[in-house]
């Protein structure tokens, strides 16, 4: 069948015929290409690129103007995907005007089809009006990296029972607000596939197992371009660290040895 659109009901049509969802996080027009022309469902731009290209630590530093600008890149190089921006921290939960406001930028100026904001119940009427606006959104609870100076750190949620119930809770909540989809990250594969089990949206995993209705990775993971950090749940398809280090490389010595450009590459 030749390559459609995807929209939220053809996301939802995987789910009800239990067909994995495939998301992949990536930030420029050219990956953004290639993961279409791989038939990945839904490409999210997402507020890693404050690790992955804009040298941050974390995700705060990202700013509205950064992401708008990644999105619209992605938007451009995307043809099939669903397109969805992340919304960095503090431009959805200050006030409900703001969000509104900040969403409808990602749709209108930066060509996105949804967005996706972190947080269940507290984000829940924010995320009710959203959808009543027509702004299609996508929820992500458990580790929540916009949260990570309240917690110190990095780690799984909802090991023990009280968490479990809540990140339950939240799960329900996004879901009555009418978010499309929830991103699942870092919990336990029994209580990520409890949350799938129990709501009628589609779960998109990150370190949470595979009874996800869909995973979504962070292209720079697969790709082996950060090659100090690869979390315990990713894998690398690709070793392009090195392959881009050897490449320059051998730029420099063409360059510096007077091999480049050589008689062909010259007018
Ligand atoms: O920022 C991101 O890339 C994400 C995904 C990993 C879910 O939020």
């Amino acid at each position: 069948m030749a390559p459609r659109k995807v929209t939220i009901a053809e996301l939802h049509r995987l789910h009800r015929e239990a067909q994995p969802i495939v998301a992949l996080s990536l930030y420029d027009a050219v990956t953004a290409g290639f993961a279409d022309e791989s038939g990945t469902h839904i490409i999210l731009i997402g507020d890693s690129v404050g690790m992955t290209m804009l040298g941050y630590a974390d995700t705060i530093g990202v700013t509205l103007e950064q992401s708008l600008h990644h999105t619209a890149a992605v938007a451009r190089g995307t043809k099939y995907a669903m397109v969805v921006g992340d919304m960095p921290f503090l431009t959805y939960n200050v006030n409900v005007a703001e969000a509104m406001h900040n969403a409808g930028r990602f749709m209108q100026e930066a060509g996105a089809e949804a967005v996706k904001v972190e947080g269940g119940r507290n984000i829940a009427p924010t995320v009710a009006r959203m959808v009543e606006a027509g702004i299609p959104v996508m929820g992500h609870i458990g580790l929540l990296p916009q949260r990570v100076k309240v917690q110190g750190r990095y780690r799984i949620h909802g090991r023990e029972a009280g968490e479990a119930q809540s990140l339950m809770t939240d799960a329900t909540a996004l879901v009555e607000a009418g978010a499309f989809s929830i991103v699942l990250e870092g919990m336990p594969a029994e209580l990520a596939k409890q949350i799938t089990d129990s709501v009628p949206v589609p779960t998109i995993g990150i370190g949470a197992g595979v009874h996800c209705s869909g995973q979504i990775q962070v292209s720079h993971d697969l790709l082996g371009l950060l090659e100090a950090y690869l979390p315990k749940h990713a894998r690398r398809y690709a070793e392009l660290a090195s392959e881009v280090r050897d490449a320059f490389a051998a730029y420099a010595r063409d360059v510096t040895n007077h091999d480049f450009p050589g008689a062909d590459e010259s007018t």
